[in-house]
């Protein structure tokens, strides 16, 4: 168990691209150990280079990240805790780069000074816990999709992270490989941070999530309320249709939840 309570903390952090309209203005952020949290949030606000910014791929142009207990103050300390941080990029292709699936999985290992040969074992294990035995000799870019995704998390798993960051593992997704993912994650004993826009998805696998909209977290809510109280709205900002019932509009704002309940649109609303 590690002393410190907080795998990030992050203090008014502001982002801007170069030239571009600012994303996070003085956003603040917290992920406990242990803890298993979704973000969702409407197309463009924010979430990859919320991510990004963890990462260190993007400096932040004011604010604190502490990662671990450590201030982040360069990209030296970066590359101190990165191996810490397991990241899933959305797009796989960015994941996988070698040969074959066994030199991708034994590649984090391999740079994180094992042997050939244990980096090897580790990768083989890894492979076997996700139940993807036999895929070592395939070819990393002829693989599937779902495949691919599967195999980028054990690109990472390999590394033993304290922390998994996944921005949005379900889109394209087959229902197959969907549902191996939840199964991933459920048998998983690390916190994460899942950026999704998939309610159902992220209220199999998290416990607690987020609603960010416009570089600001609107909403902080339990997970479990997303199984049986059919609606939120972090996002919703015009007048809409829940599953052929009633119409409401927001005259009270994008976010709020409805006599108490949490409102999720379920899969037929209108995000991304
Ligand atoms: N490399 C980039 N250069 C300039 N603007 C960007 C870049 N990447 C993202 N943006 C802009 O930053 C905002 C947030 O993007 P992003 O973090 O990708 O949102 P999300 O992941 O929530 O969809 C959007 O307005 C997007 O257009
Ligand atoms: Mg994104």
């Amino acid at each position: 168990m590690e002393s410190h309570s907080h795998i990030f903390e992050i203090k008014d952090i502001s982002y801007s691209y170069p030239g571009g309209k600012t994303v996070l203005e003085n956003f603040s952020f917290t992920l406990h150990h242990g803890q298993k949290a979704g973000l969702i949030g409407h197309n463009g606000s924010g979430k990859t280079t919320l991510l990004h910014l963890l990462m260190g791929l993007l400096v932040p142009t004011a604010g604190t990240i502490h990662i671990l207990g450590e201030k982040m103050e360069s990209e030296k300390d970066f590359k101190a805790i990165r191996p810490k941080l397991g990241f899933v990029f959305q797009n796989a292709d960015d994941q996988l780069f070698s040969p074959t699936v066994l030199e991708d999985v034994a590649f984090g290992p391999l740079n994180l000074g094992k042997s050939p040969k244990e980096a090897r074992d580790i990768a083989m294990n890894t492979l076997e816990a996700l139940d993807l035995k036999g895929f070592e000799k395939r070819i990393s870019y002829k693989l599937s999709g779902g495949e691919k995704k599967l195999v980028s998390i054990a690109t990472v798993l390999a590394m033993d992270p304290e922390v998994l960051l996944l921005d949005e593992p379900t889109t394209g997704l087959d229902m197959e490989t969907r549902e191996h993912i939840i199964q991933i994650l459920n048998d998983l004993d690390k916190s994460f941070l899942i950026v999704s826009h998939e309610y159902d998805f992220l209220a199999r696998t998290t416990r607690d999530f987020f609603g960010m909209q416009k570089g600001k977290i609107l909403y902080y809510g339990d997970s479990s309320a997303l199984h049986t109280h059919t609606h939120i709205h972090p996002l919703g900002d015009a007048p809409h249709r829940h599953n052929g019932h009633e119409t409401h509009d927001h005259e009270d704002g994008p976010d709020h939840a409805h006599d108490g309940h949490i409102h999720t649109h379920g899969d037929h609303d209108t995000r991304d």
